[in-house]
């Protein structure tokens, strides 16, 4: 795929399938389940009020596994790809820290991250990876003068996504338009590609199979997002 595009302003929304080559498992592509969960019961607001410690649980698995996996060679491709163009905005669906460690500067996570917790009081984040903060017992934060339990820093089902604004803006703005591994399920992140379409971008997909959004786009790769990326 040729995406040196030079002079262009690009955009490119990142889902589960672009960390499936480090080890992370995507969401949809297993029997429907999450990691033996239903969605429902670890990945809501209500399910934290009915069994915090159950989600805390399910959470801290995923903060555990971002110190085994490693980034892969398609976060390393869009690394080197932000260094050289002029124009590039990363937008992740991902909760994980692979694109940072990968080398990307700058990365939109809409559906928050995993390294930090956020103050169930203030709404406050901080970075808590230490060993003490990846146990069984919830994590209290640092900015109230009593603290205050944290909750994972997660956009959950039925929660607003982050930085709608800037990304609708980006979005909107760009020439070209690129996802790499997702769905197509989620909205609005499914709905980004229509949108970037509607402003005259020219988009591209590049995903393992072909997903239920996939006639939107003008260009489509199918295999695996390492590969693609890092065959020209
Ligand atoms: N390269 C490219 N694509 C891949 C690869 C790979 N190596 N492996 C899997 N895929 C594709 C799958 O074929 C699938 O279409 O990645 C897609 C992953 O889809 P989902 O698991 O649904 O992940 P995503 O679209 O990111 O999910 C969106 O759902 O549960 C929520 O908040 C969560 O951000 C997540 C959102």
């Amino acid at each position: 795929m040729d995406i040196s595009m030079k002079g262009k302003k690009i955009v490119i929304l990142t889902g589960a399938g672009i960390s499936a080559e480090s080890g992370v498992k995507t969401f949809r592509d297993n029997d429907g389940l999450w990691e033996n969960h239903r969605i429902e019961d670890v990945a809501t607001p209500e399910a934290w009020i009915k069994d915090p410690m159950l989600v805390w649980r399910f959470y801290q698995a995923r903060r555990n596994q971002l110190l085994e996996v490693e980034p892969n060679p398609a976060h390393l491709a869009l690394a080197d790809l932000e260094s050289k163009a002029e124009s590039l905005t990363l937008i992740t669906q991902n909760v994980d820290d692979l694109h940072e460690r990968g080398g990307s500067e700058s990365v939109i996570h809409m559906h928050g991250q995993l390294r930090t917790l956020r103050c169930e009081n203030t709404h406050q984040t901080e970075v808590r990876m230490d060993k003490k903060d990846l146990g069984e017992n919830f994590v209290y934060c640092n900015c109230c003068s009593e603290p205050s339990r944290m909750r994972p820093d997660i956009v959950w089902f039925g929660e607003i996504p982050m930085e709608m604004d800037k990304i609708y803006q980006s979005v909107e703005d760009c020439d070209v338009f690129i996802v790499i591994g997702s769905s197509g399920h989620v909205y609005p992140a499914a709905g980004l590609v229509n949108l970037a379409n509607s402003n005259g971008a020219h988009s591209i997909l590049v995903n393992y199979e072909l997903p239920i959004n996939g006639s939107d786009f003008d260009e489509v790769h199918i295999g695996k997002a390492g590969e693609i990326l890092n065959n020209g």
